[in-house]
């Protein structure tokens, strides 16, 4: 390479066919060594090169921050003191670039409340449907939100979870009744406490708990059946309304006033309570007026709980009475999420709990759902994390952007996302201080007729067959 200038063509004569492209003029943000060049507009522009060589300083230190902070500038001071602050990045200039959306791969800023249906707002779509659908005549959305009073669970406030008296934590399952294996202090062998369950004809004495069915579990912990007699030390008799121990323990140690407790009483109620679902909602968050309407034969955390292709397949085959727009247009949301291979997910996944690329696939899947043009999109290795079989997908994606009239720029490794790039541009020709320079601007058939380290790499991989490769091969 002779300094890398031999492929430079400035401007690129695609980028004045689709009005002025974004131009960068004299960028030196970390290594870059005084980087000019034109990102034709409503094209996909993929940034190679070796790690460390300056794509991130190019397409995100520069390009990215200065859209960003340009488009703050527009905004009047109040409202932009609220809103993050972009350093100028070292450059001389940065002209025609448009609203930037940049989908990285930093975690999703997300709480509690944040779930894969509401980053993706294919839950705000489900909730309409459900108001739609709910009897007797339709109700505002809000009653499906977890976020919204009048619909989140009051146990729990649409958080889903409590903290609970813990089985685990109570009970030593290895044992029968018979051998004590309540391990909340007031149940030893012979006590009252304990004859109320050892005693109780609901349940098995000499069977070990762990062989429990779900049903004598269910009366062990909850049962609220019949009654129970019990015998004092001092002979007297008494027969009893039989209460599960869960529901005993919750009315003896959290149903009153915790500091009527004394200390030593709370510090030993803790030891058997940990945080799970919410008892009143089972991990559902909505209260049950809302958990009361069924679509398809299943409420809406139902429909939240199972993987999205399953709930792509359940909308596709609703009765005609149900189906309509609505029910295609969640159907359609749920496919884009499938279709960048993220249908194991379900909807009330905690986007705290996605990983990077995971995250990054997600915030694509809300912006291809929407009617916006005209913007810059920049993405970080989009690939990263992708099955390759859904690398195919990932590149409909990433065209369906452009074809809506969007300007696309991806830093990217992978040699099937680099060979559907319209133009390339490569930074090199090293890392750090060796790299920083432009070593390739052109579209990727040109690139491969290059000894650049992209070029070389690219024609081993096989993955780019252009004709220009193949004349070049032959
Ligand atoms: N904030 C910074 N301060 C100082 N040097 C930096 C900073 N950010 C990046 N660099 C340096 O600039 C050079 C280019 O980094 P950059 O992140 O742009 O590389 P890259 O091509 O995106 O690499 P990768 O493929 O590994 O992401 C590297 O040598 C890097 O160490
Ligand atoms: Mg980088
Ligand atoms: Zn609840």
């Amino acid at each position: 390479m002779s300094g890398g200038t031999s492929h430079r063509r400035d401007p690129a004569p695609e980028a004045q066919r689709n009005g002025p492209g974004i131009r960068v003029v004299g960028a030196r943000e970390n290594n870059l060594k005084d980087v000019s060049l034109v990102v034709p507009r409503d094209r996909i522009t993929v940034f190679v090169g070796v790690s460390g060589s300056g794509k991130s300083s190019l397409a995100f230190d520069t390009v990215a921050v200065e859209a960003q902070r340009q488009l703050n500038a527009a905004f009047p001071v109040s409202v932009r003191n609220q809103l993050p602050k972009y350093e100028r990045p070292h450059v001389e200039a940065v002209l025609n670039l448009t609203a930037p959306i940049v989908v990285d791969q930093q975690p999703l800023t997300g709480n509690a409340r944040s779930t894969v249906g509401t980053i993706t707002d294919v839950y705000s779509l489900i909730r309409v449907l459900f108001a739609q659908h709910t009897e007797p005549g339709p109700v505002h959305p809000s009653l499906y939100s977890f976020n919204a009073p009048n619909g989140m669970c009051t146990g729990c406030e649409g958080i889903g979870r409590a903290l609970r008296p813990d089985p685990d934590l109570m009970l030593d399952s290895t044992k029968s009744l018979d051998e004590g294996p309540i391990l909340v202090p007031g149940y030893p062998v012979g006590s009252p406490g304990w004859q109320y369950y050892a005693n109780y004809e609901g349940l098995d004495a000499k069977k070990r708990l762990s062989d429990y069915s779900e049903e004598e579990w269910h009366t062990l912990l909850h049962g609220v059946e019949g009654t129970v007699d019990l015998t004092y030390k001092n002979g007297r008799t008494q027969t009893i309304k039989y209460e599960g121990l869960v529901a005993a323990f919750t009315k003896k140690y959290l149903k009153r006033d915790i500091e009527s407790l004394g200390e030593k009483t709370r510090e030993m109620a803790k030891r058997f309570i940990a945080e799970g679902p919410c008892p009143d909602c089972d991990g559902a968050r909505l209260n049950p007026t809302a958990l009361a309407t069924r679509i398809g034969g299943r409420n809406i955390a139902e429909w939240s709980r199972m993987q999205i292709s399953d709930l792509a397949e359940l909308l596709a085959g609703l009765d005609d009475g149900v189906r309509g727009p609505m029910t295609e247009t969640v159907r359609e949301s749920l496919v884009r999420i499938e279709a960048i291979g993220l249908g194991y997910l379900s909807l009330d996944r905690a986007t705290t709990s996605l990983s990077g690329g995971e995250g990054q696939r997600l915030k694509m899947v809300k912006h291809l759902g929407s009617d916006l043009t005209g913007l810059t999109y920049f993405f970080d290795e989009p690939s990263a994390g992708l099955h390759p079989r859904n690398v195919g997908q990932l590149n409909a994606l990433l065209r369906a952007l452009r074809d809506k009239g969007n300007t696309v720029l991806v830093v990217e490794h992978d040699p099937d996302v680099i060979a559907i790039a319209d133009h390339v541009v490569e930074i090199g020709p090293g890392a750090g201080d060796a790299g920083g320079r432009i070593v390739f601007e052109g579209p990727v058939e040109e690139l491969l007729a290059t000894e650049t380290v992209t070029g070389t790499s690219l024609r081993g991989s096989g993955k780019v067959k252009t004709d220009c490769a193949s004349r070049t091969a032959s």
